[in-house]
């Protein structure tokens, strides 16, 4: 067992597709939490998930897990929203905003009549938007209503640097802010290894920041979704929450007079620890960033002022 294992702790997800499911089995195998639960609107899918993780048991740790329903949000400390439509080839995030709000009004009832106390983790896109209306309809604090954002853009953003310097991406620091989506952008500006500057050319830069930009449209078409990746940062997320670590990660947030922006959901640095986002690190971007930036931010107010909350 690891030590966030320990003490009892529940992590709940909702929604068992690719997303979901991948999640719950990473952070089984990683014994991230003593008890997970799979909620599904369709409960045998969450079924069939839970019992085929539950069969690998005998090789892996001592989590206890099942397929549940909304009750089990009473004891949780984490609930991870994965419910809800993905990307068909060709669509963008955004393409999915009507049809995936449409479900977040039960999902969110349905979680605060049993819960008051935990943290929501929303990864269903468009993500930054459906956490902005998370934090609306749940009445939580904005603490602890959190999108996993451009943790994983960034996770592709180092990825590739690391391919084009031949560094492990463990050792770049690099940051995509703003949307999870089409507005998202790279601060060049702040990007390193060990303090040093990368020193990487306009050409490879751009190829760089749009294959990062585009990584989930070229997976999308390959294989029908993207789910590893997204899956081992929302449980990079959730570590940092039950370990209290305080690590600095590109969640969504909301955020309030931070770089002209304001009452918006977008992924910036943000230190999350037990509370959830602690606090949003101050960034300083240069002239051609920050006009990026709230451009993302606009895009997104347009999107939710289209919305009844
Ligand atoms: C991703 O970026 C589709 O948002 C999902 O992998």
């Amino acid at each position: 067992m690891t030590n966030t294992a320990q003490r009892p702790n529940r992590v709940v997800v909702i929604g068992t597709g690719a997303v979901g499911a991948t999640t719950a089995y990473t952070l089984f195998l990683r014994e991230r939490a003593s008890e997970l639960v799979l909620i599904d609107a369709n409960h045998e899918k969450a079924l069939g998930e839970a019992l085929d993780m539950n069969h690998g048991l005998p090789f892996a740790g001592g989590v206890k897990l099942w397929a549940g329903d909304y009750s089990d949000c009473k004891d949780a400390d984490i609930i991870v929203i994965a419910a809800g439509s993905n990307q068909r080839p060709g669509e963008t995030r955004i393409d999915l905003l009507k049809r995936n709000a449409a479900i977040f009004d039960d999902i969110i009832r349905n979680i605060t009549n049993y819960n008051d106390h935990g943290i929501i983790l929303v990864a269903t896109n468009p993500v930054d938007i459906l956490s902005y209306v998370s934090l609306k309809k749940s009445g939580f604090p904005a603490n602890r209503v959190i999108g996993s954002g451009t943790l994983l853009d960034s996770a592709r953003f180092r990825y590739l640097i690391g391919q084009n310097k031949k560094i492990n991406p463990r050792s770049i620091h690099a940051h995509i802010v703003g949307e999870h989506g089409d507005s998202e952008l790279p601060l060049w500006s702040l990007a390193n290894v060990a303090g040093v500057d990368l020193e990487i050319g306009e050409e490879d830069k751009e190829d760089i920041f749009n294959r990062t930009k585009n990584a989930a449209y070229e997976i999308i078409n390959a294989k029908g979704s993207t789910s590893y990746a997204i899956a081992l940062a929302l449980d990079r997320i959730i570590v940092s929450i039950l370990q209290d670590e305080g690590s600095v990660l590109n969640v969504s947030t909301l955020l309030t007079d931070y770089n002209g922006v304001s009452d918006v959901y977008l992924g910036v640095p943000s230190i999350v620890d037990r509370s959830g986002v602690r606090e949003v690190l101050d960034i300083e971007l240069n002239t051609e960033e920050l006009e990026r930036f709230q451009a993302s931010a606009r895009k997104l107010k347009e999107q939710i002022a289209s919305l009844e909350l």
